[in-house]
């Protein structure tokens, strides 16, 4: 009886939670100033799932966007030149890729700073020599390193879909959230809505009703010579999928070994389980 009572106790307790969270999302659902205003669009993408694999032609084309748009403002700090092996390219492609880049190195045997080309080893180097220069050029914003953007961006799911996302091996966030950003601008804000000056309205973005990052890309902007849509929304597709490149180049190396470590364990629990019926097999129940 005590067990009963204890189990609906819980149960109560459950549903009294569970209740309070749909009313607090609820709440936050009608309150303007609940951001973003609008959740990113989940997309699907190549690398998504247990077997998820990235789509190396997009992500050549997502470093074409960055070297071309985005590298102008964003930096790259910690991705070399040589993780772009993981794009399908060979060593001497990297070579010649490097070699397009200027580094600042130095001190030499006379302790005098110098320019030298890029090998595959250096970094990408930043636009800005530091974040207060990077922020006096964007109206008092730094753009944000981009090395780890994509696993550091992501909107909150809420209850329940976070659970579902456990089973459903959803970690998308982030890219679907780059991706809404830079295809949500244009758009006219809510009437009332006060823009602050010097930024860019974007129900997208995480932190505000604006943003200090004018509208990045145009359609025609970037040429494709794969033949792929020159449109803002398959840049935004390819910048977002290669951002997620460069924030975790080791993802298929994961899932791989994630999957062979399940298959193990499933074996590994059978024969176990074989082993104790076998072992308690003479003992009367
Ligand atoms: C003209 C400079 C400029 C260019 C070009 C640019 N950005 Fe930005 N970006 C910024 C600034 C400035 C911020 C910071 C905005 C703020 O916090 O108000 C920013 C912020 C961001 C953010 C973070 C938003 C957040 O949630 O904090 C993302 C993602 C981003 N940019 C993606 C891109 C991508 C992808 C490209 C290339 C297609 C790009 N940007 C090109 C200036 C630029």
């Amino acid at each position: 009886m005590k067990k009963i009572l204890t189990s609906l106790a819980l149960l109560g307790l459950v549903v009294a939670g569970t209740a309070a969270i749909a009313a607090e999302e609820e709440h936050n659902a009608a309150a303007p100033t609940h951001f973003p205003i609008n959740e990113p669009k989940e997309m699907s993408w190549s690398f998504a799932g247990p077997f998820g694999t990235y789509d190396k032609a997009q992500l050549q084309r997502g470093l074409k966007v960055y070297k071309e748009v985005c590298s102008a403002c964003h930096s790259m700090n910690l991705v070399a030149f040589r993780t772009l092996e993981g794009l399908g390219y060979s060593d001497a492609q990297i070579k010649t890729l490097a070699a397009e880049y200027t580094i600042h190195d130095g001190p030499n045997d006379a302790g005098d700073m110098f320019d030298r080309p890029g090998k595959p080893s250096d970094h990408f180097p930043a636009p800005f020599p530091n974040e207060q220069a990077a922020a006096a050029a964007n109206g008092g914003a730094a753009p944000p390193d981009m090395s780890l953007l994509a696993k550091a961006r992501g909107v909150e799911r809420g209850f329940p879909r976070f659970i579902f996302d456990i089973f459903t091996q959803y970690a998308q966030g982030g890219p679907d959230y780059i991706h809404s950003l830079l295809t949500g601008y244009d758009q006219t804000p809510p009437a009332g809505m006060v823009i602050p000056e010097g930024t860019h309205y974007n129900p997208y973005f995480l932190s505000g009703v604006s943003l200090k990052m004018p509208k990045p890309l145009s359609d025609g902007q970037v040429t494709y010579d794969d033949g792929s849509p020159q449109t803002v929304d398959q840049y935004a597709r390819d910048v977002s999928a290669f951002l997620m490149f460069v924030a975790e180049p080791h993802l298929e190396d994961r899932k791989k070994t994630g999957f062979r470590v399940m298959v193990f364990l499933l074996l590994f629990g059978a024969l176990v389980y074989m082993t104790k019926r076998r072992v308690w097999a003479d003992v009367a129940h």
